[in-house]
């Protein structure tokens, strides 16, 4: 059997991006995970993205995987670019590139001169070197990063279609373990999510898989959480990393032992002998 990967920011502009990652420095430690360094991105850097999806802050299995946006919200996000026909032409970057820690980091971190300057050459990288016909933000802070970009010289020169959604685990965050309100929530944002296809669908001339657009309906279909793919991981990736299972927690009694700990616990059915 053939492996295929994900080599990561080997090329330039790339490269010489990752050389010069802002550190303590720029994100400070009581608002971010440092100690688990910083993630960049998912997808090509080989000139061929086509669509670019903005996400906020990595989460555990992303410190494990080394790109971002491979857990659940990752999932849903893979089957959002799905839908607009996309299954290899796209690149994903974070707000942020440590994980967010405490309730307001983001908001309160999300003006910081060093933050916004090292993400805004990252988007310059991206358009100088890719055809985006359109972007996604996933959640307020990613449309917050796409608007102040939007705003510099060089963003100024590009106009792709874009459209700002419901992050993908908001429905998890809003609903505080109520079965009742996640479900609620689910509907509400993939509502959302419907309307935001709507007005993208029409703009792409270039998907990897043309197709009417499938909307989404009350609940996620099994098929509609997509499996992040081999090429884009890092060689050697166990595939159930892959998988939707949540694989990866942050364990301990106090939000502080959480930060120092990450569970990883093999899938059932993955270890048969
Ligand atoms: N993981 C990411 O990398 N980004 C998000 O926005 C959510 C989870």
């Amino acid at each position: 059997m053939s492996h295929v990967f994900d080599p990561g920011p080997v090329g330039e502009p790339y490269a010489s991006l990752i050389a010069a990652y802002p550190g303590t420095d720029v994100y400070p430690a009581d608002s971010f995970r440092v100690e688990w360094g910083p993630i960049f991105h998912r997808g090509r850097l080989d000139g061929t993205a086509r669509l670019l999806v903005i996400g906020q802050d990595p989460a555990q299995s992303e410190a494990v995987v080394r790109r971002i946006l491979v857990g659940e919200a990752g999932h849903r996000t893979q089957g959002l670019m799905g839908k607009l026909g996309f299954d290899r032409s796209y690149v994903l970057i974070n707000t942020f590139l440590y994980s967010v820690y405490g309730q307001t980091g983001g908001d309160q971190h999300k003006d910081d001169p060093g933050i916004v300057a090292y993400r805004n050459q990252w988007l310059d990288a991206v358009f100088g070197a890719n055809q985006i016909e359109a972007v996604l933000a996933l959640g307020s802070l990613a449309d917050d990063a796409w608007q102040k970009w939007k705003q510099t010289p060089v963003g100024q020169g590009y106009s792709p279609g874009y459209q700002h959604v419901t992050h993908p685990t908001e429905p998890e965050s809003s609903s505080a373990g109520d079965p009742a309100k996640l479900a609620a929530a689910i509907t509400a944002m993939l509502q959302n999510w419907n309307q935001a296809l709507e007005a993208l669908h029409p703009l792409i001339t270039q998907p990897d898989t043309p197709g009417p657009l499938v909307p989404y309906g009350d609940a996620f279909a099994p098929d509609e959480l997509i499996e992040i793919p081999e090429f884009d991981v890092p060689a050697g990736l166990p595939e159930w990393m892959r998988s939707p299972a949540a694989w990866a927690q942050r364990v301990g009694s106090t939000a502080a032992a959480k930060r120092a700990d990450i569970t990883i616990t093999v899938p059932a059915g993955v270890i048969t002998s």
